[in-house]
Protein backbone atom coordinates (compact mmCIF):
# COMPACT_ATOMS: atom_id res chain seq x y z
CA UNK A 1 0.00 0.00 0.00
CA UNK A 2 1.19 3.52 -0.89
CA UNK A 3 2.61 5.29 2.36
CA UNK A 4 0.20 8.27 3.74
CA UNK A 5 3.42 10.65 3.75
CA UNK A 6 6.09 10.88 1.66
CA UNK A 7 8.91 13.01 1.96
CA UNK A 8 11.49 13.71 -1.21
CA UNK A 9 14.69 15.24 -0.60
CA UNK A 10 14.57 18.06 1.42
CA UNK A 11 16.59 20.99 1.79
CA UNK A 12 16.24 24.62 4.31
CA UNK A 13 19.26 26.29 5.03
CA UNK A 14 18.83 29.46 7.73
CA UNK A 15 21.82 32.31 7.44
CA UNK A 16 23.19 32.48 10.98
CA UNK A 17 25.55 35.80 11.33
CA UNK A 18 27.72 35.15 8.09
CA UNK A 19 27.45 31.10 7.97
CA UNK A 20 24.71 29.10 5.93
CA UNK A 21 23.49 26.49 8.66
CA UNK A 22 21.68 23.53 7.40
CA UNK A 23 18.20 22.71 8.95
CA UNK A 24 17.30 20.34 7.16
CA UNK A 25 19.82 18.39 4.63
CA UNK A 26 18.62 16.11 2.20
CA UNK A 27 15.44 14.51 4.34
CA UNK A 28 13.64 11.61 2.13
CA UNK A 29 11.09 9.57 4.24
CA UNK A 30 7.61 7.95 4.77
CA UNK A 31 4.97 7.57 7.37
CA UNK A 32 2.82 4.70 6.57
CA UNK A 33 -1.35 4.73 7.26
CA UNK A 34 -1.29 4.08 11.31
CA UNK A 35 2.38 3.97 11.82
CA UNK A 36 4.20 6.80 14.10
CA UNK A 37 7.31 7.93 12.83
CA UNK A 38 9.53 9.00 15.79
CA UNK A 39 12.17 11.46 15.07
CA UNK A 40 15.17 11.97 17.97
CA UNK A 41 18.14 14.55 17.93
CA UNK A 42 20.30 16.61 20.06
CA UNK A 43 19.03 20.58 20.10
CA UNK A 44 19.10 22.29 16.48
CA UNK A 45 19.39 19.02 14.79
CA UNK A 46 16.23 19.72 12.39
CA UNK A 47 13.48 18.05 14.36
CA UNK A 48 11.03 21.46 14.69
CA UNK A 49 12.15 22.64 10.88
CA UNK A 50 11.07 19.04 9.55
CA UNK A 51 7.55 19.42 11.19
CA UNK A 52 7.08 22.89 10.14
CA UNK A 53 8.05 22.17 6.37
CA UNK A 54 5.25 19.33 6.95
CA UNK A 55 2.95 21.33 8.51
CA UNK A 56 3.36 23.91 5.51
CA UNK A 57 4.12 26.33 8.20
CA UNK A 58 7.91 26.91 6.48
CA UNK A 59 8.90 26.46 3.11
CA UNK A 60 12.22 24.30 2.46
CA UNK A 61 14.66 25.86 0.16
CA UNK A 62 14.13 22.65 -2.26
CA UNK A 63 11.93 18.99 -2.08
CA UNK A 64 8.29 17.93 -2.28
CA UNK A 65 5.89 16.49 0.59
CA UNK A 66 3.54 14.49 -0.95
CA UNK A 67 0.22 13.51 1.49
CA UNK A 68 -1.68 11.03 0.16
CA UNK A 69 -0.68 12.30 -3.57
CA UNK A 70 -0.90 15.73 -3.22
CA UNK A 71 2.01 17.81 -3.41
CA UNK A 72 1.56 19.96 -0.65
CA UNK A 73 4.27 22.31 -1.09
CA UNK A 74 2.92 23.47 -4.23
CA UNK A 75 -0.35 24.21 -2.92
CA UNK A 76 -1.62 27.86 -2.65
CA UNK A 77 -4.49 30.00 -1.47
CA UNK A 78 -7.92 27.91 -0.43
CA UNK A 79 -6.25 24.69 -1.97
CA UNK A 80 -3.42 25.03 0.95
CA UNK A 81 -6.36 25.79 3.40
CA UNK A 82 -8.17 22.65 2.60
CA UNK A 83 -5.15 20.58 2.93
CA UNK A 84 -4.09 21.79 6.78
CA UNK A 85 -7.59 20.40 8.19
CA UNK A 86 -5.72 17.01 7.46
CA UNK A 87 -2.38 17.52 8.77
CA UNK A 88 -2.82 18.88 12.51
CA UNK A 89 0.09 19.87 15.37
CA UNK A 90 0.27 19.81 18.99
CA UNK A 91 3.27 22.10 20.24
CA UNK A 92 5.50 21.61 23.51
CA UNK A 93 3.52 25.21 25.04
CA UNK A 94 -0.27 24.82 25.06
CA UNK A 95 -0.15 27.99 25.66
CA UNK A 96 1.21 29.53 22.64
CA UNK A 97 -2.19 27.31 21.55
CA UNK A 98 -4.61 28.35 23.84
CA UNK A 99 -6.17 31.65 23.33
CA UNK A 100 -6.18 33.18 27.58
CA UNK A 101 -9.58 35.30 26.96
CA UNK A 102 -11.36 32.04 25.20
CA UNK A 103 -13.09 29.97 27.59
CA UNK A 104 -12.08 26.23 26.83
CA UNK A 105 -14.83 24.88 25.21
CA UNK A 106 -14.82 28.11 22.48
CA UNK A 107 -10.62 26.90 21.93
CA UNK A 108 -11.89 22.87 21.37
CA UNK A 109 -14.17 24.06 19.06
CA UNK A 110 -11.70 27.07 16.78
CA UNK A 111 -10.74 24.06 14.23
CA UNK A 112 -14.11 22.88 13.48
CA UNK A 113 -15.37 26.37 13.40
CA UNK A 114 -13.16 27.18 10.38
CA UNK A 115 -14.14 23.45 8.96
CA UNK A 116 -17.70 24.13 9.13
CA UNK A 117 -18.40 21.83 6.59
CA UNK A 118 -15.92 19.06 8.38
CA UNK A 119 -17.98 16.08 10.66
CA UNK A 120 -15.76 13.94 12.36
CA UNK A 121 -16.81 10.27 12.14
CA UNK A 122 -15.53 9.95 15.79
CA UNK A 123 -18.50 12.61 17.00
CA UNK A 124 -21.74 12.60 16.86
CA UNK A 125 -25.26 14.49 17.08
CA UNK A 126 -25.58 18.17 15.07
CA UNK A 127 -22.64 19.98 13.60
CA UNK A 128 -24.37 23.14 14.73
CA UNK A 129 -24.27 21.92 18.72
CA UNK A 130 -21.12 23.26 19.09
CA UNK A 131 -21.03 22.68 23.28
CA UNK A 132 -22.05 19.12 22.70
CA UNK A 133 -19.59 18.25 20.04
CA UNK A 134 -16.82 20.38 22.51
CA UNK A 135 -17.97 18.07 25.70
CA UNK A 136 -17.46 14.80 23.37
CA UNK A 137 -13.62 16.18 22.42
CA UNK A 138 -12.98 16.86 26.35
CA UNK A 139 -14.35 13.23 27.45
CA UNK A 140 -12.06 11.97 24.16
CA UNK A 141 -9.06 13.85 26.16
CA UNK A 142 -9.91 12.72 29.27
CA UNK A 143 -11.20 16.13 30.86
CA UNK A 144 -14.13 16.09 33.12
CA UNK A 145 -17.38 18.38 31.77
CA UNK A 146 -16.80 21.45 34.20
CA UNK A 147 -13.87 22.04 32.28
CA UNK A 148 -15.89 23.28 29.12
CA UNK A 149 -16.46 26.81 30.99
CA UNK A 150 -13.53 27.11 32.25
CA UNK A 151 -10.26 29.39 31.02
CA UNK A 152 -6.65 28.23 30.27
CA UNK A 153 -5.35 30.04 33.55
CA UNK A 154 -7.52 28.00 35.62
CA UNK A 155 -6.03 24.48 34.28
CA UNK A 156 -2.52 22.33 35.31
CA UNK A 157 0.05 21.94 32.20
CA UNK A 158 -1.28 18.65 31.91
CA UNK A 159 -4.49 19.56 31.25
CA UNK A 160 -3.92 22.52 29.03
CA UNK A 161 -2.08 19.79 26.88
CA UNK A 162 -4.88 17.72 26.94
CA UNK A 163 -7.14 20.65 25.08
CA UNK A 164 -4.38 21.56 22.87
CA UNK A 165 -4.59 17.75 22.19
CA UNK A 166 -8.54 17.82 21.93
CA UNK A 167 -7.73 21.00 19.21
CA UNK A 168 -5.20 18.77 17.38
CA UNK A 169 -7.76 16.00 17.17
CA UNK A 170 -10.88 17.87 16.47
CA UNK A 171 -10.47 17.79 12.20
CA UNK A 172 -9.78 13.91 12.25
CA UNK A 173 -6.71 14.60 10.54
CA UNK A 174 -4.58 11.99 8.49
CA UNK A 175 -1.72 13.01 10.44
CA UNK A 176 -1.02 14.62 13.79
CA UNK A 177 2.25 16.42 14.23
CA UNK A 178 3.98 16.39 17.93
CA UNK A 179 6.80 18.45 18.46
CA UNK A 180 8.08 17.75 22.26
CA UNK A 181 4.21 17.57 23.28
CA UNK A 182 5.45 16.58 27.08
CA UNK A 183 8.76 18.48 27.61
CA UNK A 184 6.63 21.70 29.15
CA UNK A 185 4.80 19.10 31.81
CA UNK A 186 6.25 17.42 35.25
CA UNK A 187 7.30 14.25 34.72
CA UNK A 188 4.65 12.63 36.87
CA UNK A 189 2.59 14.12 34.04
CA UNK A 190 4.55 13.18 30.98
CA UNK A 191 3.17 9.27 30.83
CA UNK A 192 -0.24 10.38 31.74
CA UNK A 193 0.11 12.62 28.12
CA UNK A 194 1.96 9.86 26.49
CA UNK A 195 -0.81 7.14 27.46
CA UNK A 196 -3.47 9.45 26.01
CA UNK A 197 -2.02 10.24 22.64
CA UNK A 198 -1.17 6.11 21.94
CA UNK A 199 -4.43 5.21 22.83
CA UNK A 200 -5.59 7.99 20.60
CA UNK A 201 -3.75 6.72 18.08
CA UNK A 202 -5.43 3.27 18.48
CA UNK A 203 -8.67 4.19 18.39
CA UNK A 204 -8.89 7.07 15.89
CA UNK A 205 -6.49 5.45 13.38
CA UNK A 206 -4.39 8.41 13.03
CA UNK A 207 -0.70 8.98 11.85
CA UNK A 208 2.18 10.54 13.73
CA UNK A 209 4.87 11.70 12.99
CA UNK A 210 6.66 12.79 16.87
CA UNK A 211 9.31 14.80 17.85
CA UNK A 212 11.62 14.70 21.27
CA UNK A 213 14.68 14.64 22.40
CA UNK A 214 13.74 12.47 24.85
CA UNK A 215 14.84 8.79 23.17
CA UNK A 216 12.92 6.93 25.62
CA UNK A 217 9.10 8.82 25.16
CA UNK A 218 9.70 8.35 20.83
CA UNK A 219 10.39 4.62 21.24
CA UNK A 220 7.82 4.27 23.64
CA UNK A 221 5.63 6.39 21.19
CA UNK A 222 6.65 5.19 17.63
CA UNK A 223 7.05 2.08 15.47
CA UNK A 224 9.85 3.63 13.49
CA UNK A 225 12.25 6.01 14.53
CA UNK A 226 14.69 8.24 12.69
CA UNK A 227 17.89 10.57 14.09
CA UNK A 228 19.01 13.43 12.91
CA UNK A 229 22.08 15.08 13.62
CA UNK A 230 23.06 18.87 12.21
CA UNK A 231 20.04 18.84 9.73
CA UNK A 232 20.78 15.01 8.11
CA UNK A 233 18.76 11.89 8.65
CA UNK A 234 21.75 9.63 10.15
CA UNK A 235 20.22 6.52 11.20
CA UNK A 236 16.41 4.82 10.63
CA UNK A 237 15.06 1.65 12.13
CA UNK A 238 12.09 -0.20 13.31
CA UNK A 239 11.81 1.43 17.53
CA UNK A 240 11.98 -2.12 19.19
CA UNK A 241 15.60 -2.07 17.47
CA UNK A 242 17.24 1.03 19.09
CA UNK A 243 19.54 -0.85 21.04
CA UNK A 244 20.38 -3.51 18.05
CA UNK A 245 24.21 -3.30 17.91
CA UNK A 246 23.85 -2.48 13.88
CA UNK A 247 22.77 1.28 14.70
CA UNK A 248 25.08 3.99 13.58
CA UNK A 249 27.56 5.18 16.53
CA UNK A 250 25.77 8.34 16.60
CA UNK A 251 22.58 6.54 18.01
CA UNK A 252 24.40 4.57 20.47
CA UNK A 253 25.43 7.64 22.34
CA UNK A 254 22.58 9.13 22.15
CA UNK A 255 21.30 5.82 23.77
CA UNK A 256 23.63 5.98 26.43
CA UNK A 257 23.37 9.49 27.58
CA UNK A 258 19.88 8.77 27.87
CA UNK A 259 20.32 5.95 30.00
N1 LIG B 1 13.59 30.83 11.96
C1 LIG B 1 14.89 30.50 12.03
N2 LIG B 1 15.85 31.41 11.73
C2 LIG B 1 17.17 31.07 11.77
N3 LIG B 1 17.61 29.86 12.10
C3 LIG B 1 16.71 28.92 12.40
C4 LIG B 1 15.30 29.19 12.40
N4 LIG B 1 14.63 28.06 12.76
C5 LIG B 1 15.59 27.13 12.98
N5 LIG B 1 16.83 27.64 12.78
C6 LIG B 1 18.09 26.90 12.89
O1 LIG B 1 17.95 25.67 12.21
C7 LIG B 1 18.54 24.61 12.93
C8 LIG B 1 17.51 23.56 13.27
O2 LIG B 1 16.56 24.10 14.19
P1 LIG B 1 15.31 23.29 14.75
O3 LIG B 1 14.50 24.22 15.56
O4 LIG B 1 14.66 22.61 13.62
O5 LIG B 1 16.03 22.21 15.69
P2 LIG B 1 15.40 21.20 16.75
O6 LIG B 1 16.00 19.88 16.47
O7 LIG B 1 13.92 21.31 16.74
O8 LIG B 1 15.98 21.74 18.14
P3 LIG B 1 15.32 21.72 19.61
O9 LIG B 1 15.52 20.31 20.14
O10 LIG B 1 16.12 22.71 20.38
O11 LIG B 1 13.87 22.08 19.50
C9 LIG B 1 19.20 25.26 14.14
O12 LIG B 1 20.54 25.54 13.83
C10 LIG B 1 18.42 26.53 14.32
O13 LIG B 1 19.19 27.51 14.95
MG1 LIG C 1 12.48 21.82 18.19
Amino acid sequence: MQPLLRVERLYKTFRKSKEQVYALKEISLQIARGECLGVVGESGSGKSTLGKVILALERPDSGEVWLDDVPLLQLKGAALREQRQHVQVVFQDPNASLNSKMPIWRSIMEPLDNFPDVMPPFLSGKRTDRIGLAAQLLELVGLPLDHLARYPHELSGGQRQRVAIARGISLNPKLLVCDEPTSSLDVSVQAQILQLLKSLKQTLGMSYLFISHDIASVQYMSDRMIVMKDGEMIDEFASSELTHQDRHIYTKLLVEAAS
